[in-house]
């Protein structure tokens, strides 16, 4: 086995999605808190104001603002060696454009740094993981407005002189390339509109690059041992067949999905592909004096992504194959590979092929923030938990993770996604479980919120203890 001594084993989760307390100690609504549970396998709806009859998941959350010291030691029982996290923005700057943060909300994260240090589990904070302020998205209409950079980079700001010393490994933005598709926009841009408007779409995700990258050098200022990275929704797809048509429209797809966004925060300027779409649909982005030079002066230090599964593309949608699901984007069915329960088709070859394309591309340090199996799960009568089906999915993908690192890709870290149960960002639902750590809580919000230990947390456990030498199952 090849992975580096320092390898940074752990698990992922993200604010709207744990922490709950949704409007206490001064905390302001976020987009999520606004998107009521869509039912059984359907994706969450915004609404403008919070119904009283609906249920809102992220309001309650697994209730992480009250039981995190209980939480992060089971983490640190896993040995984990980092843990990734978000900041609720609204918790730090409720409507987003005060002139100073909330110090309630300040204080609740020096709390939760304190804790993972004393396992030495090192944070790696998601600044904005979807969890714009409402009042940004409701006032400003989110990221199209320019001002919402500068809103942006004091929320960054405030979070670099404040953790300083406590938090070395950050990330601007979750998923951003989420922006470029009209669905996944909607939270992460904070257009409210449910019509989409492409030029206002790609200018709001330019603000989000530049916003990014001032935040990038400002970090750097601020303490040059920062590692600042981006984040992206890594969507593996492959021609549907060999015919020359689909690798080239499965090409086309690709460029604007996976490495626009990656080519403009790691290389620092737009690709020619993009600037030739732009030309072709008639969309002008306006870049102001001095966008060109902070693009180039904010790159990442690393890439990070998420990664669950792939899928094909085709030259004729219309015509050809059965369409699969994705964590908002989809594709077309692969014969090759089997799906989860929500539709999401498994491939572990597949992160080997994608770290070798991401880090022949890139050639930076590589890290996979999110992957894991949504799954449901039994508890019997003696409280265990056999989850077999999620060990076989993650141990399939260390092994892949591994021969990368063999095949000479620089890969850092793994944090699996949900490694304690927490709502679901498509859908709400709480019976979509990732975690090794089970909690009792069902879609509807009723449960102990208890937390319990499954299978795969002992199994986790052996992994990192070993540095993923020992992956049996038994
Ligand atoms: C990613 C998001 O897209 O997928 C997470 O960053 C999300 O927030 C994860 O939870 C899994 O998606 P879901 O819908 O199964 O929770």
């Amino acid at each position: 086995m090849t992975f580096p001594k320092d390898f940074l084993w752990g698990g992922a989760t993200a604010a709207n999605q744990c922490e709950g307390a949704w409007d206490v100690d001064g905390k302001g609504e976020s987009i999520q808190d606004h998107m009521r549970s869509g039912g059984r396998k359907q994706f969450r709806v915004m609404t403008s104001t919070i119904e009283e009859d609906s249920y809102y998941p992220s309001h309650d959350g697994i209730d992480f603002y009250r039981r995190y010291k209980e939480d992060i030691a089971l983490f640190a029982e896993m040995g984990f060696k980092v843990f990734r996290l978000s900041i609720a923005w609204s918790r730090i700057f409720p409507k987003g454009d005060e002139a100073e943060p909330n110090e309630e909300g300040l204080a609740f994260y020096d709390k939760v740094f304190d804790e993972c240090k004393k396992y030495d589990i090192e944070p790696l904070v998601t600044i904005s993981h979807f969890e714009l302020p409402y009042a940004l998205a409701e006032n400003y209409d989110g990221f199209s407005n320019r001002k919402t950079i500068d809103f942006f980079v004091k929320y960054a700001t405030t979070l670099f002189e404040r953790y300083k010393d406590k938090v070395k490994y950050w990330l601007t933005f979750n998923e951003i390339n989420f922006g470029t598709l009209p669905l996944g926009g909607r939270n992460l841009l904070g257009i409210l509109d449910e019509e989409d408007d492409e030029a206002r779409r790609f200018q709001a995700l330019h603000h989000m690059f530049v916003a990014s990258a001032k935040a990038v050098k400002i970090g750097h200022q601020i303490n040059p041992d920062f590692q600042i990275g981006c984040m992206l929704a890594y969507m593996t797809m492959y021609p549907l067949t060999c015919k020359p048509e689909d690798v080239l429209a499965n090409q086309e797809l690709v460029k604007k999905l996976n490495w626009f966004c990656g080519d403009v925060q790691v290389k620092g300027k737009y690709p020619y592909y993009m600037k030739n779409y732009f030309a072709k649909h008639g969309i002008q982005i306006t870049f102001e004096a001095g966008d060109e030079e902070i693009l180039k002066e904010g790159t990442v230090d690393y890439y990070t992504f998420s990664y669950y599964m792939t899928s094909c593309a085709t030259a004729n949608i219309d015509e050809n194959g059965d369409r699969v699901g994705g964590n908002l984007f989809g594709g077309v069915k692969n014969d090759y590979l089997e799906t989860s329960e929500w539709g999401w088709q498994v491939d572990p070859v597949g992160l080997r092929f994608s770290l070798n394309e991401l880090y022949d591309r890139y050639e930076i340090p590589l890290m996979i923030v999110e992957n894991g199996l949504g799954a449901v799960d039994k508890v019997e009568s003696d409280g265990s938990i056999h989850d077999d089906y999620r060990i076989d999915y993650l141990r399939k993908h260390v092994i892949e993770m591994d021969n990368a690192i063999q095949d000479g890709v620089d890969l850092i870290g793994y944090t699996s996604w949900g490694c304690i149960d927490l709502v679901s960002g498509g859908t709400g639902e709480m019976s979509k479980r990732y975690g090794f750590i089970y909690v009792d809580k069902d879609d509807e919000g009723n449960g102990t919120f208890d937390r319990s230990r499954k299978d795969s947390f002992h199994w986790y456990k052996k992994v990192i203890a070993s540095n993923g030498e020992d992956l049996a199952t038994e």
